[in-house]
């Protein structure tokens, strides 16, 4: 986790590498640095804590100088501190490196290097590049770098400067994301698009191993092995508003917004014009590729496995193939029976995630096909996987996922549907019956998103709360558990979800007078049971926020307030419900003044086990 940047070419590196960075900060905000070199020497500015107490710090004096390379960190080895904050430099301050990633040996080559008379400043693992450079290094930059390479094991992405050779960087990658970005007598380096899009819309993807020198005027790429590679240019087609906040006080509630939009997008061209079919341009599958699983399992972190969590229903209720959903970093670990004849899915927004990255590999290795559901063209898994769906959401800069999520459970229920047909599991009336509610889901989720009064009065009322229950069977768990994942993570408050008929056997003792309970209830075949569920908390004076279909009258008669959502298929309607539990956890957060789009201790892409 972290973000990096870096700068060659005509213009001062500063402004570009503050500015980068701060497209950066949803990867990490413990600290942040930037070195430049100013004709002489590399100056090295970093701080402890955002990016506004660097820039403040910088006040009158920024650096000078054309080359440079920034950093904005998310703390693993070392905590946060000014001598933690990266650029790293080496002893004699010539070498100076970022680093996003992990260097696992990176204690045995600190002893190493101690031993040879270096003198370490930080507790990271990245200073041991810093120095490793230094050791290695015998006139050329980028051989030192290949030998540098050779020697580290882990996650890397890499920006390293020389001040032997002040007219290059050099950057390289292994399971971390890396573009650069191609201007005009100039060049940016970055962990991500964002991070450029206002200076170019030209960009180089790297791929784990490939080295690029980067000069003002031109980049030279190569692989491991040290041949060119011919890379095609990705031209960014995002306007550069889409990763600002677009008017919206955060961007959380400017992504929740943009549901609507998104779910469509991830639908376009895949749902036929007359609603007779699921299109999967990227698949291909046939019966017989779907006919030899015999267990499907769907791999994934926090608000992505509760959005595999809908997948499983959806997959086990239209295809009938058995389903298994994991925790990316409980799957790895625990021996999974997989062969040839299963299919692991793995969820990933970022593309990045370690935990889901590691899944995805060991599934591989195990003989599995495999399937990603992804936001991020050319991340990692994307580039991992056998093949891969992508949601098209745009990029999510808040933390908590929110536009992420529905497109996940767009895709699954899409993917679904795709495999049905192929399967012939649903029959083409039912297809169309469903495909026809799922075109109608766009402009549902905005109905939706106009009726917030009351769900900023409740937020106000019990967002002092330090308690908050989410209860609901079947699919409407499901959403519970995302809806509570997302209180917890912005407001802090204590947020617990259970499977409606659980309560009963021990969570019950909890609910005393005045806990908000937040029930869901809008599927069919478990609604009885779960009105029971709802009188017992009630009988125990819990105060009941229940969220139910349009059509429904009779919840009201049980709970103190009901939120309502467009009707639509029961299988369909958690990409509703979700949206007054996202916005209810966005106002709690308002209330209690927390900083929304940053929760403490939390980064949005975790390249971390
Ligand atoms: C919560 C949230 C996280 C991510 C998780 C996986 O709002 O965003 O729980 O869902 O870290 O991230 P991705 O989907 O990027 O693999």
């Amino acid at each position: 986790m972290c973000g990096i940047v870096g700068y060659v070419g005509t213009k001062q590196a500063a402004p570009f590498l503050i500015e980068g960075l701060t497209k950066l900060e949803y990867r990490g905000y413990d600290s942040a640095g930037i070195a430049v070199f100013d004709g002489e020497t590399i100056n090295v500015e970093k701080t402890v804590g955002r990016l506004a107490a660097l820039k403040e710090k910088l006040e009158g004096h920024v650096p000078v100088g054309c080359v440079g390379i920034g950093h904005t960190r998310w703390a693993t080895h070392g905590r946060p501190s000014d001598r933690n904050s990266h650029p790293h430099t080496d002893c004699s301050g010539d070498f100076v490196v970022v680093h996003n990633g992990i260097i696992e040996n990176y204690m045995s080559l600190k002893e190493q290097l101690i031993k040879k008379g270096h003198e370490f400043k930080s507790e990271t693992d990245t200073e041991v590049i810093a120095h490793l450079l230094e050791e290695l290094y015998t006139g050329d930059f980028e051989a030192a770098v290949r030998e540098v390479l050779k020697r580290i094991d882990g996650s890397y992405s890499l920006v390293f400067m020389s001040k032997n050779d002040p007219d290059k960087l050099i950057c390289t990658k292994k399971d971390n994301p890396l573009v650069i970005g191609l201007g005009d007598g100039e060049n940016f380096i970055a962990s991500d698009i964002p991070a450029i899009i206002a200076r170019t819309r030209k960009t180089y993807i790297i791929n784990d191993g490939e080295v690029a020198v980067v000069k003002k005027d031109s980049i030279w790429i190569t692989n491991r092995e040290g041949q060119p590679v011919t890379k095609k240019i990705f031209e960014v087609n995002w306007n550069a508003e889409a990763a600002e906040k677009g008017g919206y006080e955060h961007f959380m509630l400017k992504e929740i917004h943009e549901q609507p939009k998104a779910v469509r997008e991830t639908m376009s061209a895949r749902v036929a014009k007359d609603h007779s079919a699921i299109i999967m341009e990227e698949l291909k599958w046939n019966k017989e590729y779907l006919d030899s699983f015999q267990k499907i399992f769907v791999v994934a972190c926090g608000t992505a496995y509760n959005a595999a969590l809908v997948g499983k229903y959806y997959i086990e209720k239209l295809v009938r193939i058995p389903v298994e959903v994991d925790i990316a970093s409980e799957f790895r670990y625990r021996s999974p029976i997989i062969d040839d004849r299963t299919l692991t899915i793995v969820v990933s927004q970022s593309g990045e995630t370690s935990d889901t990255l590691a899944a995805l590999k060991e599934s591989k290795r195990l003989g599995a096909k495999t399937l990603a559901i992804t936001n991020v063209v050319g991340s990692s898994i994307a580039r991992e996987a056998d093949q891969v769906i992508y949601t098209w959401a745009g990029p999510e800069i808040a933390v908590a996922s929110t536009k992420a999520y529905t497109t996940q459970l767009i895709t699954m229920f899409m993917l679904a549907m795709y495999m049905a047909g192929i399967k012939g599991t649903v029959t083409p009336e039912r297809t169309k019956e469903l495909l026809t509610q799922l075109h109608q889901i766009p402009a549902q989720i905005s109905e939706t998103l106009e009726d917030v009064e009351p769900i900023k009065t409740f937020a106000k009322e019990y967002g002092f709360n330090e308690d908050v229950f989410f209860i609901g069977r079947s699919l409407d768990y499901a959403v519970a558990l995302e809806g509570s994942l997302k209180l917890k993570e912005i407001s802090y408050i204590h947020a617990e979800a259970y499977a409606a008929g659980e309560l009963k056997h021990g969570t019950l003792a909890l609910i005393i007078e005045g806990v908000p309970v937040i029930a869901l209830a809008t599927q069919k075949n478990v609604y009885e049971k779960t009105l029971s569920n709802i009188k017992e908390v009630k009988a125990r004076d819990a105060v009941v926020i229940g969220i139910a279909s349009a059509n429904d009258s009779e919840l009201e008669k049980y709970v103190d307030h009901v939120i309502k959502v467009p009707e639509t298929d029961e299988l369909l309607i958690p990409i509703l419900t979700v949206v007054p539990l996202q916005l209810l956890a966005y106002y709690a957060a308002i209330t209690r003044q927390c900083d929304v789009d940053k929760p403490r201790n939390l980064a949005k892409s975790v390249t971390v086990e």
